[in-house]
């Protein structure tokens, strides 16, 4: 037999290639894709799907200790069937450190954590203790192991760096090629706004959008931008909610500085209104940055089309509805004592299919850009993230018409709601491979638990 596996028929769709033809799959990787391939002893028949490149998650929260100190409720085999079943084939979900801890003693931890991952997986190292020994020795041994991106919080005390220490963390990951991520939000501004609005007696989920201002992102974001090139290293933006943000990024990028982004669905499907759904509803629609109003909802749309914006990412933080997550300090909690996040790691790419390119907004070379090929390149995944001979063979084959309702089932995560829940979606993946092993077929989970394998990352591989 020539290939293991042939995709037959599907049209194959790349950010440079949209054409008809066939994938021969062999040993894992693509090794042909030409108008009629033969000889293989599996054939999956893509006759009128689409075929892309099996997306890439870059910011999820899986088996993680939050900022705030909660575990999420997805290990990494539930949070991998999740991705798995909303077309990914591999995901960079965090490894944070905890003050104190060793990065060796971090890479043990989620290591034993994500081998029951189905699906490829690597790490960004949260680094919440830059100590002498943490950024001489620490930093580059976890990019000699192929963790080759950090990230670090400007505000939540059991995590937040300062300006000083985001220095040198910087300086550490520019001197190795790593990309360094941040959340960007001013902590002060944040502090100051949650005392004012408890002094007022305002403290129900819905106060917590006003509780961080777009001020407090773009002051942020100006300000991180502003040390990645004092550092001259190579910076990502997490979680870009605000027009300013944006609008820092699409300059900066312009002037040709190394700064990368994402935003995120739930800036672009919910708002601040949803915070205000009755009794504690709220909660489940917290998130840091939060949700804004439609204009924002606009305005980020704009910068996705226009390319401001690397990645669309979930940020998967998912905190079940109960006292296990998001009321964990009680059930009629204050909202700064809830926990921040809201999961969609299934949801990413067939909401940004259905949003954006069935209705028009983007193309679906955008889309394979979005999903996939520019986390590849920003982290290093460098066999990863393209449909071409050579590649591994991670693919997400899409039904572009199927129409369907979302529901929690469909899921196939830890948690007790979705955001998403009964919206209408159009386009949905019935089949992911990872490596040309079949992860879901036909909608249906077909790896076994630990099928994933840990992916050493090279240095960030976009000219910049
Ligand atoms: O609210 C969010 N995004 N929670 C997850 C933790 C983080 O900020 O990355
Ligand atoms: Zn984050
Ligand atoms: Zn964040
Ligand atoms: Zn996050």
């Amino acid at each position: 037999m020539t290939f293991d596996t042939i995709i037959r028929g599907g049209e194959i769709c790349t950010t440079t290639l949209r054409t008809r033809a066939d994938i021969g799959i062999r040993d894992g990787r693509i090794a042909a894709i030409d108008d009629r391939l033969t000889g293989a002893e599996t054939v999956i028949d893509a006759t009128g799907r689409i075929v892309l490149p099996g997306g890439i998650e870059t910011h999820a929260h899986i088996a993680q200790e939050s900022a705030a100190g909660v575990m999420n409720a997805d290990d990494y085999f539930s949070g991998s069937v999740s991705a798995a079943f909303g077309g990914n084939s591999s995901f960079v979900p965090f490894a944070a450190q905890q003050r104190g801890q060793s990065v060796a003693s971090v890479l043990d931890t989620y290591g034993a954590r994500a081998a029951r991952s189905v699906i490829d997986y690597s790490w960004h190292l949260i680094i919440s203790d830059p100590t002498p020994e943490v950024l001489t020795r620490g930093l580059p041994m976890a990019f000699e192991r192929g963790v080759t991106s950090f990230k670090v919080f400007m505000t939540y005390d059991l995590v937040k760096v300062d300006d000083r220490q985001f220095l040198d963390i910087l300086t550490t990951a520019g001197a190795h090629g790593a990309v360094t991520m941040v959340h960007a939000e001013n902590d002060a501004m944040v502090r100051w706004m949650n005392e004012k609005l408890a002094a007022e007696g305002k403290t129900a989920p819905r106060y917590h959008a006003e509780s961080r201002p777009a001020l407090a992102e773009e002051e942020a974001i100006h300000r991180a931008v502003s040390l990645a090139k004092l550092a001259g290293a190579p910076l990502f933006v997490v979680h870009v909610s605000t027009p300013g943000g944006a609008e820092i990024i699409a300059r900066e990028k312009a002037a040709g500085t190394a700064v990368f982004a994402e935003t995120c669905p739930h800036y672009l499907a919910f708002t601040a209104e949803d915070l205000d759904r009755p009794g504690m509803e709220g909660a489940k629609f917290i998130c840091s940055p939060p949700l804004r109003d439609t204009a924002t909802q606009e305005v980020l749309w704009e910068n996705i089309t226009a390319g401001t914006f690397d990645c669309v990412s979930s940020d998967h933080a998912p905190y079940r509805f109960d006292e296990t997550g998001k009321f964990i300090n009680g059930a009629e909690a204050p909202y700064p004592k809830i926990a921040n996040g809201m999961p969609g790691i299934g949801m990413r790419l067939p909401w940004l299919f259905s949003e954006g390119v069935v209705a028009g907004r983007i193309s679906l070379e955008a889309f394979a850009g979005l999903s996939a090929t520019s986390a590849a390149r920003v982290f290093g995944l460098d066999t990863k993230g393209d449909l071409a001979p050579g590649f591994d063979a991670d693919i997400a084959i899409w039904d572009p018409e199927e129409r369907w309702r979302v529901t929690l089932e469909d899921q196939h995560d830890n948690m007790d709601y979705t955001p998403f829940e009964g919206m209408e979606i159009t386009g949905r993946p019935v089949t992911v491979l990872n490596r040309g092993m079949p992860v879901i077929r036909d909608r249906v989970l077909c790896a076994p638990e630990g099928q994933g394998r840990f992916i050493a990352r090279k240095p960030l591989a976009r000219a910049i």
